[in-house]
């Protein structure tokens, strides 16, 4: 008997071993230590033994049944152990994967081009000063002495929403308005940046709504020469110290003298490219010395105080500034345009 025990014991053992996952661990289990499994056989058949055998037969019996509940509960730990490791790898993340990258926008090319005129003129000592697009004909025109009728409307095709009320087509109505505010007394220093409309078909240089920046400088003394030198500082820092400006006669019903103002070619330093039309200059804005009926309109004593203001298409200057061939691309926003701007701030 305890031969045939000892010979349980190692075959039990020996399945142990040989059970690869708990399903089969159970089996042998059940197999060795259940109610019809062989050790239990063995008990039934103690009662046949002798008084003497029995106490050593049931010992013997009890270590062999915890050896093998030993060896069990150990090849259980092993394996749960080896499922949970198993889990633990399949699911790993692969933390050395480049993540994906988070798509950020950027500021709009014309946004920069606005904020930086508009640093560049705070840093002189001018503020922000902002108007309606919705606009009266009386600021938009009247007032910049434009009167009704006045042939010089029509360089300025307009949106007209009543009789008297249009879609501004220039940011010159913002200086009409920020002079009356001030009754009459200066100085003023205003730049006006804003969005216009005129009734133009859209082409590569053309679009029926675009940007504006006005200056507007009103105190007493005020000469040509300072409007020269402003706008000298202002081609400079924007294009480059190496840039010449030159001013041209030209005609504005609300500036007298008027004036253009033009710079000279980077791409072909003034021999004349396809950019300038072979001029050597490329024209950047309209100025002048504001009209005396302006500035008596908007309460001001043309006696005591003169003025310069000055009128720029932020389109144009980023056109120039970034080499964009069409105006279309700034309101079109494809980001394949836009994102090459990014990281530029
Ligand atoms: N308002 C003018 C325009 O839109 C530009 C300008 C502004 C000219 C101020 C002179 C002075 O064409």
């Amino acid at each position: 008997m305890e031969a045939k025990l000892k010979q349980l014991e190692a075959e039990a053992l020996a399945k142990i071993t040989e059970a690869n996952d708990l399903k089969l661990l159970n089996e042998v289990r059940v197999a060795y230590l259940g109610k019809k499994g062989p050790i239990t056989e063995v008990l039934r058949g103690m009662g046949k033994l002798s008084a003497e055998e029995r106490p050593k037969m049931g010992a013997l019996v009890n270590v062999v049944r915890e050896k093998i509940t030993e060896e069990i509960g150990k090849k259980q730990q092993e394996l749960e152990e080896a499922s949970v490791r198993k889990q633990l790898e399949s699911e790993t993340i692969d933390i050395t994967l480049p993540g994906r990258p988070i798509k950020t926008g950027n500021r709009h090319p014309l946004t920069k081009i606005i904020e930086e005129i508009e640093d560049l003129f705070i840093g002189m000592g001018y503020k922000v000063a902002e108007g309606p697009e919705v606009e009266k004909d009386y600021y938009n025109f009247e007032a910049l002495n434009l009167p009704k009728g006045h042939p010089a409307r029509d360089m300025q095709d307009s949106f007209y929403i009543t009789e008297e009320i249009l879609l501004r087509t220039h940011t010159s109505p913002v200086q009409a308005r920020t002079m009356e505010k001030h009754e009459g007394i200066g100085p003023v220093k205003i730049i006006c940046p804003g969005k216009v409309y005129r009734r133009d078909n859209d082409d590569a240089t053309h679009s029926h709504q675009f940007t504006q920046i006005e200056g507007l400088v009103v105190d007493e003394n005020i000469t040509m020469g300072d409007l020269k030198g402003t706008l000298e500082v202002f081609a400079k820092k924007m294009f480059g110290e190496d840039r010449e400006i030159r001013l041209r006669p030209s005609f504005f019903p609300f500036t007298e003298p008027s004036v253009e103002m033009d710079i000279s070619c980077k791409i072909c330093g003034g021999d004349g490219c396809r950019v300038c039309k072979q001029t050597g200059w490329i024209e950047i804005l309209g100025a002048g010395m504001v009209h005396p009926n302006v500035l008596e309109m908007a309460g001001f004593d043309s006696k005591k105080y003169t003025g310069f203001a000055f009128g720029m298409g932020p389109e144009r200057i980023a056109m120039l500034k970034y080499g964009v061939d069409d105006i279309r691309h700034f309101y079109t926003n494809d980001v394949r345009f836009l994102q090459q701007f990014a990281g530029q701030e």
